[in-house]
């Protein structure tokens, strides 16, 4: 059976039923999907979202984002809108936000852009790092699949007992997070769509297993290893 291009798939539906196509890659800056660099994936007609969120690959001291598009037209509009709606100053030709980036976190951002491709380097060394380390420890560490080029911004591992992991690490002085711990279909907000648990067995059994471990770029070898030991003596106990 021939591989499923979901960008493709996904820019046909959206053309077929008139929709917009919005690609979150507010983690992935300069992942590369089937050789295509995230963030363009909607096509020449949809719209990626970055996020400079400060723990993000490219962070600022406070938030932003960026929205990606390929299309002068959405580009003019999206101008106006986080500019409260305006064209010419103080001419609101429609409601809008105030999303405009912040002149400090631009200059900042636009720094720390040339050193994005060499932090997403240590990110991968780091990844390859713990999943050496962490070989026939327990836990399962997420793959990365032939088709694409991560940026890796969590390193995330699955493990069947993962609250009580996360407690047994607390315990050694270890910081993790769960990246997600509520499925969409479960979000409050989402309720009045009828989202049940079990609908959708996978992502609840993935909300359930995942814990995030430390990774940043300027994180020591000697640290990775010092997490990884106690991850495998914490797995074995839980
Ligand atoms: C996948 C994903 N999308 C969107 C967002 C939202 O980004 P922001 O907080 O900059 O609005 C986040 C933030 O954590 C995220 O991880």
């Amino acid at each position: 059976m021939p591989a499923v291009v979901v960008d493709r798939l996904l820019q046909a539906l959206a053309q077929a039923h008139k929709l917009v196509l919005l690609e979150d890659a507010c983690q992935a800056h300069g992942a590369r999907y089937r050789g295509r660099p995230v963030g363009t994936l909607a096509g020449d007609l949809g719209l990626g979202a970055l996020s400079f969120y400060p723990t993000k690959n490219l962070g600022a001291l406070g938030d932003g984002g960026a929205v990606l598009v390929n299309d002068p037209e959405t580009a003019a509009r999206l101008r106006q809108l986080r500019n409260g709606g305006q064209r010419d100053r103080y001419r609101h030709e429609t409601e809008g936000w105030n999303s405009r980036l912040d002149e400090l976190q631009a200059a900042l951002l636009r720094v720390s852009l040339a050193h994005l491709v060499g932090w997403g380097e240590r990110r991968r060394e780091l990844r390859a790092l713990y999943d050496g380390e962490l070989r026939g420890s327990g836990v399962v560490p997420l793959a990365e699949q032939a088709y694409a080029q991560a940026v890796v911004h969590l390193y995330v591992v699955r493990h069947p007992r993962r609250d009580a992991l996360q407690q047994a690490l607390a315990q050694r002085g270890i910081g993790t997070l769960i990246h997600y711990p509520i499925p969409l279909h479960l979000q409050p907000a989402f309720a009045a769509l009828g989202g049940k648990p079990g609908d959708l067995p996978i992502a609840e059994q993935a909300s359930n297993e995942i814990l995030s471990l430390p990774l940043y770029p300027e994180l020591d070898d000697a640290t990775v290893r010092k997490v990884a030991d106690a991850v495998r003596s914490a797995a074995r106990a839980c």
